[in-house]
């Protein structure tokens, strides 16, 4: 009888925030069964709490560390618990995000800020948390979730689109300067339309959306997974900078 291989991501420790639904639940399920201990992260732990019981149901390793990725406080408490209950964090997909879709005309400052804060800031906070200690063991792999948005703005989303620029530019500058020094890989995933909770607290917003995709297929929250799980398992030496993914049926 052959031994039997141990799975791509035996013994690493992935820190995925945004964990509580959509593509951030998808992406630490597909870690978790692809062998990587995971710490989930968003703000709500109740959902955290049904995750990890699920992917522990299935014979994975998932701890829950719920943290409002808008303060930079609270993404250090996250790490430092993920470091004290399974060790230091060896990939982060730093996914969590918002999108309130505004025309730049109505002047939603409060809403732009919302974007800003948890789309740019939120993924800074917890890069700056779990830097050091990559720096130090010289590994580790930052994935960003992105967007079609971070290469292409569109009506209504210019504040949107700019973060997702953001987090582009932030991805290929960290590229530049941690991974021939460090050995740090960097990836941005950039999703098109995913069938999410993305668009929830804005209902009319939502059903136009749903409305002009009528008959078109979108992407799931798996198909996105799929592509961070195509970049984490990559050879040491091989970081996947970008990942466009869009359904076959966008236009766009
Ligand atoms: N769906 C799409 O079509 C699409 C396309 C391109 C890119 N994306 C990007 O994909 C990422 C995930 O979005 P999704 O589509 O999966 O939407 P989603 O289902 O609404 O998930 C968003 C996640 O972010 C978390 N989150 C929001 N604010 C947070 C905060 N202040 N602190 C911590 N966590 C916070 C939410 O958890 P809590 O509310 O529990 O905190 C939730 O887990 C986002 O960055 C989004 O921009 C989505």
């Amino acid at each position: 009888m052959s031994a039997q291989a141990a799975p791509p991501l035996d013994g690493r420790i992935a820190l995925v925030t945004g964990a509580s639904s959509g593509i951030g639940r998808a992406v630490a399920r597909t870690l978790a069964d692809a062998g990587a201990a995971v710490a989930l992260s968003a703000r709500r732990a109740e959902r955290l709490v049904e995750l990890r019981d699920e992917i522990e149901g299935g014979g994975g390793t998932a701890i829950v560390a719920p943290g409002d990725a808008t303060s930079r406080e609270a993404a250090r408490s996250v790490v430092e618990h993920t470091r004290s209950e399974l060790g230091p964090v060896d990939i982060l997909v730093a996914n969590a995000g918002i999108m309130t879709l505004t025309p730049i005309e109505e002047n939603d400052v409060e809403a732009w800020t919302r974007m800003i804060d948890v789309n740019v800031k939120g993924v800074l906070h917890f890069v700056s948390a779990v830097l050091p200690e990559m720096i130090e063991r010289e590994r580790g792999h930052l994935l960003t979730i992105g967007s079609l948005a971070g290469r292409r703005p569109f009506p209504g989303g210019a504040v949107y689109s700019a973060t997702k620029f953001a987090v582009r530019a932030l991805g290929w500058g960290m590229h530049l300067e941690l991974g021939h020094r460090y050995g740090i890989r960097v990836t941005d995933v950039q999703p098109g339309f995913a069938t999410t909770e993305l668009l929830d607290s804005q209902p009319e917003a939502k059903a136009a959306w749903e409305d002009s995709w009528s008959g078109r297929r979108t992407l799931q929250p798996e198909d996105v997974a799929r592509a961070v799980e195509f970049a984490v398992t990559a050879p040491d030496h091989v970081s996947v900078s970008e990942v466009l993914v869009r359904p076959v049926d966008q236009p766009s």
